[in-house]
C-alpha cells in the first residue's frame, strides 16, 4: 500500500481552514468540496486512459479518452457524500456507487449498513471516498468490500490520516495483490482515546451535515 501526502500550499491553507473550530457548516462543505478536487488531481494520476484518434480544427492527431470499463467512485456514507461533487468535478463520466457505514462510538468497530454498487467490478478502478481515516477499521472493510466483487485497483481519497490507522490499513490489506493508495491532505500525530484524530478536524460528518 502506497500513501501520497499531498504538499501543496493550496491543500495546506484550505485545511487549516477547514480545521478552525470557527468553520461553520455551510463554508466546512464549500472547503471540503474544493479541497477533494485537489486531491482528485493527484489521486487520478494513475487513471486508466486509451488512444483516441480525433481531429482538431488543423489536423488529425491522437489523444487519449478514458477506458472502459469507467472508474467507479464510492463515497462511503455519511461524510464521504461531502467529498463526491469535488471528485466528479474531474471524472465526469465516472460511475457512483455507495457504501453506507458506522463506527460504534464505544468498541470503534466499523460496519456496513448499506450499499448500493455493481455486482462485478472486475477490472474496475475505484476511488473510496472518505474524509478520515482514524483507526483505519472503516476503510479496511470497505476496500475489502470491493477486492471481494474484483476490483483490480483502489485509491482511497481522505483529507486526514491517522499513523495509526495507515499502519493498520497496511496490516490488514497486506494480502492483497492489486495495487491500494491512499491520497491525503494530512497525516496528523495520532488518534485520542476515544479515537478521533489529533489535531484532527472533530467530527467530520457532523461538521458537514449536523
Ligand atoms: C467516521 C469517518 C469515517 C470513520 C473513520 O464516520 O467519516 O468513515 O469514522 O473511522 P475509522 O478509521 O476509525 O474506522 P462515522 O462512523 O462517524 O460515520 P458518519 O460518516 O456517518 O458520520
Amino acid at each position: 500500500m502506497d500513501t501520497l501526502v499531498v504538499d501543496h500550499p493550496l491543500v495546506a491553507h484550505k485545511l487549516t481552514a477547514l480545521r478552525d473550530e470557527r468553520t461553520d457548516s455551510p463554508k466546512f462543505r464549500r472547503l471540503a468540496d474544493e479541497l477533494v478536487t485537489l486531491l482528485a488531481y493527484e489521486a487520478t494520476r494513475d487513471v486508466r486512459v486509451e488512444p483516441s484518434d480525433i481531429t482538431t480544427p488543423v489536423s488529425p492527431t491522437t489523444g487519449v479518452r478514458l477506458s472502459s470499463p469507467k472508474p467507479l467512485v464510492v463515497p462511503i456514507l455519511r461524510a464521504g457524500l461531502g467529498m463526491l461533487d469535488g471528485m466528479v468535478r474531474l471524472l465526469p463520466t465516472a460511475e457512483v456507487g455507495f457504501l453506507g457505514m458506522v463506527r460504534n462510538e464505544e468498541t470503534l468497530q466499523a460496519s456496513t449498513y448499506a450499499e448500493r454498487l455493481p455486482d462485478d467490478l472486475s477490472g474496475r478502478q475505484c476511488y473510496v471516498l472518505d474524509p478520515m481515516l482514524a483507526t483505519g477499521g472503516t476503510l479496511a472493510a470497505a476496500i475489502r468490500f470491493l477486492v471481494d466483487r474484483g476490483a483490480d485497483h483502489i485509491t482511497a481519497v481522505t483529507l486526514l490520516c491517522a499513523p495509526e490507522g495507515t499502519a493498520r490499513l497496511e496490516q490488514e490489506l497486506a494480502d492483497l495483490s492489486i495495487p491500494v493508495t491512499v491520497v491525503t491532505a494530512a497525516m496528523d500525530e495520532r488518534l485520542n482515546e476515544q479515537g478521533y484524530i489529533v489535531p484532527g478536524l472533530g467530527d467530520a460528518g457532523d461538521r458537514l451535515y449536523g
